[in-house]
């Protein structure tokens, strides 16, 4: 048998496994009643406002929901405060001084943050953010790196009633100016510098270059000092201002939090879609907290004595949800660690987790593959017995990387939670109940109770299990985004438009003859490489803002770590001459434009870009290409010929 024969043949056994909960832990298991599923299914809003008893209410709601298809009010006439919920309220309990956030720079240092702690540094910066003129609803951009000031950060703006919006330090200046342009900023909190690998990643001059004169809401700059002398920055009078020296003045002081509306939006953070710009998507107070709490609980089983981490960045909305929001407002003991999962080694993540004795690992399934082509002997150096449970995002998980993970990484006893959802749904969707479910490796196994997930064709119709189509949720959820700031039509037109009422998520998915749902991918032009959604309308963009560059097609290909990997088939403009070098120098574009993560893995050049009559680039047909299937209905082509030309080029360039 060839490898890859032997490849598909062994996932297709380990799609077959089956893995019922161990009975200890089903045991102990926050749920453990089934019943759940029914009890929400008959009454979901019911279920919701039992789930929103969790949340310390300023004022009570009037109603659980107000639904103007598809626009969602929940907890209408509440009011609260997300940090309050998070910090203020543990204070009250024993918590108090529960370490909140233990963290670990990249180059070693420690610290721990009690809920005490957090309190302190989160009234501070409130504070700090006051005196330099934020208030309720105005507009805060956060671009840093992994260190505890980035949640206090959140939280600091949270209790002012200010959104944040979240710039994962990834992303280059242009990406920087463009979310802090349209999100209207008034403050940005930045950093020094960053540590990656060993490096600095020089966040303040980033931020430099992101401003230069070109934003205009923007008044000053609030910097950490993360690193010192060595990231040498350049601080501009009247506009920048050194975070340890704004909060020092309110040391000891406090600010009480801002009661806001449930619908009063929390945050904005910008995803990838199906244009050239990325969207900020809104998500607003009550329904997220309730829906973010409740999943955290009932889904990574949270109790006190554990102690949690999840490998995201705040830059994310996995960071968001299940770093900030969710755990805090649960009252956890969470570790946060600054960098690569290879530095200065790679068994980084498995000496943390048996130095801290880590509990709940969340992790991406790229980061799996990238373990485990390292090898099981890294893993092996430590003990990792503490674990008990073990969750997945980002994007499909394959059989065997799951089983890799159950097994080296869980010693074969911790049950794996395959998480589904979106920065849309703000809140997990499709996972096991780790109690409850028997697991099925490559699967997300079901809806969350109260999520009414469902799988149609494309007249609309349910499709009958054993089959594929597209993924949409049929009823409002607590924690959905609420609108596209700034763009509502495109929020309906995206997403509530092809089945009205409807909900479209974008991805497909396939349920099989027990009802297990199997997530298959965007159906649309997104991407997502390494667990992170990057649109080929973007990628698109970039490439063509390149003076070589006349017209240029990105599509997705399969990589073994990476999952999707971007390659774009590029037309040079008329007098210029197709080089290695300018293919590097294109990649390299890119990365400038949007971030490293965009970076293209492949470029082509061809003379021109099969389209349909109406000048529609098929990407499809290049997907085709690319993966070396025989190539699709090319009937509506303008130039058949085009294609055999690409694709003798691309074979070509392949051998
Ligand atoms: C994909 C990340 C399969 C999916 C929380 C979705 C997944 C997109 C899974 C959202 C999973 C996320 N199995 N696919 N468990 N989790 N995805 O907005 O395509 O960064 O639409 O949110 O990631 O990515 P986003």
């Amino acid at each position: 048998m060839d490898k890859d024969v032997s490849g598909t043949f062994s996932a297709l056994l380990q799609e077959d496994r089956r893995f019922p909960p161990p009975p200890q832990f089903a045991e102990q298991a926050n749920v453990r009643d089934a019943g759940v599923y029914e009890e929400a299914r008959r009454d979901p809003e019911g279920y919701w406002a039992g789930q929103a008893k969790q949340v310390d209410w300023f004022t009570p709601y009037q109603r659980v929901l107000e639904w103007n298809a598809p626009w969602a009010k929940w907890f209408v006439g509440g009011t609260l405060n997300a940090a309050y919920n998070c910090v203020d309220r543990h204070l009250k309990t024993w918590r108090r001084n529960k370490a909140a956030i233990i963290w670990e720079g990249e180059p070693g240092e420690q610290r721990v943050l009690t809920y005490r702690d957090l309190y302190r540094e989160v009234n501070q910066a409130a504070l700090a953010l006051r005196a330099l003129g934020v208030g309720k609803g105005d507009t805060v951009a956060i671009y840093l790196p992994m260190i505890p000031e980035a949640v206090v950060a959140m939280l600091a703006c949270a209790r002012l009633g200010a959104p944040h919006t979240v710039v994962f330090g990834g992303f280059s200046p242009e990406s920087l100016r463009e979310r802090i342009n349209d999100a209207k900023c008034k403050v940005l909190i930045t950093a020094d510098a960053g540590y990656r690998r060993g490096n600095l990643v020089a966040l303040k001059a980033n931020a430099d270059a992101a401003l230069n004169g070109e934003t205009p809401t923007l008044r000053h700059v609030l910097v950490v000092q993360r690193v010192g002398a060595k990231a040498n920055v350049t601080m501009q009078a009247g506009r920048d201002v050194w975070w340890h020296d704004a909060v020092a003045p309110h040391a000891g002081k406090e600010i009480a939090p801002e009661p806001v509306d449930a619908e009063h939006p929390l945050y904005i953070l910008y995803t990838s879609g199906t244009t050239g710009r990325p969207k900020g998507l809104v998500h607003t107070t009550g329904g997220y907290l309730v829906g973010t709490m409740t999943t955290t609980r009932a889904i990574f089983d949270l109790k006190d004595e554990d102690v949690y981490w999840c490998t995201a960045d705040v830059g994310w909305v996995t960071g968001h949800s299940y770093i900030v929001y969710g755990p805090l407002a649960n009252g956890v003991t969470q570790v946060m660690y600054e960098g690569a999962p290879d530095w200065p080694d790679k068994d980084r993540f498995w000496a943390l987790i048996a130095k801290y004795g880590i509990t709940i690992l969340y992790t991406a399934p790229t980061s799996i593959r990238t373990f485990m082509r390292w090898g099981a002997a890294y893993p092996q150096r430590h003990d990792l017995s503490s674990l008990r449970l073990l969750g997945t995002v980002g994007e499909p998980i394959n059989p065997e990387a799951w089983i890799w993970y159950r097994d080296h990484i869980g010693g074969g006893r911790c049950p794996v939670v395959d998480t589904w959802w979106q920065t849309e749904t703000g809140m997990i969707m499709i996972s096991p109940l780790p109690g409850l479910t028997t697991t099925r490796p490559g699967s997300a196994t079901f809806p969350f109770p109260g999520v009414d997930a469902d799988i149609l064709d494309e007249q609309g119709k349910p499709v009958p299990l054993g089959s594929g189509g597209y993924l949409v949720i049929k009823r409002p959820w607590p924690a959905m985004m609420r609108s596209i700031w700034g763009d509502p039509d495109r929020y309906v037109s995206q997403y509530w438009s092809k089945y009205p009422g409807i909900y479209l998520t974008g991805d497909g998915a396939r349920r099989d003859e027990d009802g297990y749902f199997w997530l298959l991918g965007r159906v649309d032009d997104v991407l997502n490489v390494s667990a992170h959604r990057i649109g080929t309308m973007e990628l698109e963009s970039a490439l063509v803002s390149h003076p070589a560059v006349a017209e240029a097609a990105v599509i997705g290909i399969t990589h073994e770590i990476k999952g999707q990997a971007p390659a774009a088939f590029v037309t040079l403009r008329g007098d210029v001459e197709p080089s290695e070098a300018l293919k590097k120098e294109l990649s390299d574009h890119v990365a400038k434009k949007i971030g490293g993560i965009a970076r293209p893995e492949k470029v082509f050049f061809t003379a021109e870009l099969p389209k349909t009559r109406s000048a529609k680039i098929m990407r499809r047909l290049l997907r085709d290409i690319a993966e070396g299937r025989v190539v699709g209905d090319t009937t509506t082509l303008t130039d058949p010929t085009v294609l055999a030309d690409i694709k003798a080029r691309y074979a070509q360039e392949e051998a």
